[in-house]
């Protein structure tokens, strides 16, 4: 039972069942890429899990986002989810550094017919969002990389989002411990980024806690 003020329920395997049963099931392209990460072993578990990919296609439709920008491909899960909710003409945006498991992705985004919707860009993340345009006006961002780069992919892209554009940053609890007295390590910096995201005053921004901890933000009107 959870305090009075705590209203947020404790997830449990069953209610994860019931959770799952009551969004749009992996298609078969997405089955297979669940199935194809799962034989990576321990790495398998940086793909984001599917409520969470349903609820990045729905709301890249809500917002109805043409140009999106993600930081962290792994084997492409959440990139097909961003692609699945965008229009023929939409483009996205990839960043990683392996092209080992970009290439899981690659065969999965043709197989669900979005490859042409998306851009791989390989190579460290800092570099590649250093070289988009000013002018980018990007629809929607999904951060979800090595963690001590938060910040600074917060802050080249916060400046290319479009006014109205959403900021979406994955794993903001860090397995719960973020919220330690004293984080370290990979808590350590996501606690620092999500200091950095409250005292933002370019964004008004939640901290969802689906899955590891999501925060949403939106870029103020101009
Ligand atoms: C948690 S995984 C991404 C999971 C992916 N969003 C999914 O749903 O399958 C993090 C990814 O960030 C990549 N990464 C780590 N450091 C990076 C950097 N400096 N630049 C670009 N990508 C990086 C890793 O190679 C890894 O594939």
């Amino acid at each position: 039972m959870n305090p009075p003020d705590l209203k947020t329920v404790a997830m449990t395997p069953r209610l994860h069942d019931y959770l799952l049963s009551h969004v749009e099931p992996p298609d078969p392209v997405q089955r297979q890429l669940i199935s194809i990460t799962a034989t990576l072993g321990d790495a398998a578990e940086m793909q984001v899990p599917h409520e969470q990919a349903a609820f990045l296609t729905l709301l890249t439709r809500l917002i109805r986002a043409q140009r999106i920008v993600e930081v962290g491909t792994f084997t492409g899960y959440s990139t097909l989810a961003l692609a699945l909710g965008m229009p023929p003409a939409g483009r996205l945006i990839t960043c990683d550094l392996s092209a080992e498991w970009a290439r899981i992705a690659q065969d999965a985004w043709r197989d669900a017919g979005v490859a042409d919707r998306i851009e791989l860009r390989l190579g460290p993340a800092a570099e590649t969002l250093r070289g988009l345009p000013e002018t980018a006006n990007i629809d929607l961002v999904f951060l979800d990389a090595d963690k001590v780069g938060y910040i600074d992919y917060w802050e080249q892209l916060v400046p290319r989002l479009r006014p109205g554009g959403v900021l979406l940053a994955d794993n903001v609890f860090y397995y719960g411990e973020a919220a330690d007295d004293e984080p370290v390590g990979n808590a350590a910096a996501i606690d620092a980024f999500n200091r950095h995201v409250r005292a933002d005053d370019r964004v008004d921004s939640v901290m969802l806690p689906i899955a590891d901890g999501l925060t949403l933000a939106r870029k103020h009107d101009s």
